[in-house]
């Protein structure tokens, strides 16, 4: 008997860890099928950004547009500038380093997402995504130009080549 309220006790906590302040379930691991075409996303400048409730995209939008300092962005939040990677916020407490954001590295290899790598120690052969992105620490971690990150040796014209390969992509 005493076994059976104790397994009730642990459900409720287990309950109570997953789901946010909203009530919402929140949860603190994207999985692959969150990611296809990247070009499905709200373009700002060369980046990517979605959410799927479009008030919040909206205020995303606001603050990566308007190089906002000291603003957090939507949990749900998800940013891509090339294929292979994308960073989505979660709560703090998920990814305590990254102000919540979940770094990711992809395979796309084999035509569909595969996740290689997530959180701090996720990398690129830079080095890691936090290494560059902490820069950035007033901007919530977003480096776009000038916020602060290391720069990385490919231009614009690279990068938006890189999106045109998207195996997700009908096109490609
Ligand atoms: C050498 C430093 C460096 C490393 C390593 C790095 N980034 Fe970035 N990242 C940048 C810079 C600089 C930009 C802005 C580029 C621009 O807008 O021209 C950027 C942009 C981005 C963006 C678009 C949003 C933003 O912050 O501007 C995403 C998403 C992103 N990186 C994810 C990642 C992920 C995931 C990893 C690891 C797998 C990673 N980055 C590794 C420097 C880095």
């Amino acid at each position: 008997m005493k076994f059976r309220v104790l397994i009730a006790v642990c459900a409720v906590f287990a309950v109570a860890a997953m789901t946010g302040a909203s009530g919402q379930a929140v949860a603190a691991e994207s999985s692959a099928d969150m990611f296809g075409c990247m070009h499905e996303g709200t373009k700002v400048g060369k980046t990517y950004i979605r959410h799927t409730d479009p008030a919040k995209l909206e205020e995303a939008v606001q603050i990566f547009e308007g190089n906002l300092e000291d603003r957090e962005y939507p949990v749900g939040t998800v940013l891509q500038l090339v294929p292979i990677e994308a960073m989505v916020k979660h709560e703090k407490s998920a990814y305590p380093d990254s102000n919540g954001w979940e770094y990711l590295l992809f395979d796309l290899s084999s035509g569909v997402t595969k996740i290689a790598a997530r959180g701090v120690t996720a990398a690129n052969p830079l080095g890691t995504c936090q290494s560059c992105h902490e820069g950035a620490a007033s901007f919530d971690y977003v480096c776009s130009k000038d916020h602060g990150c290391p720069p990385i040796p490919v231009t614009d014209e690279q990068i938006i080549g890189m999106q045109g390969t998207d195996p997700r992509c009908e096109a490609n």
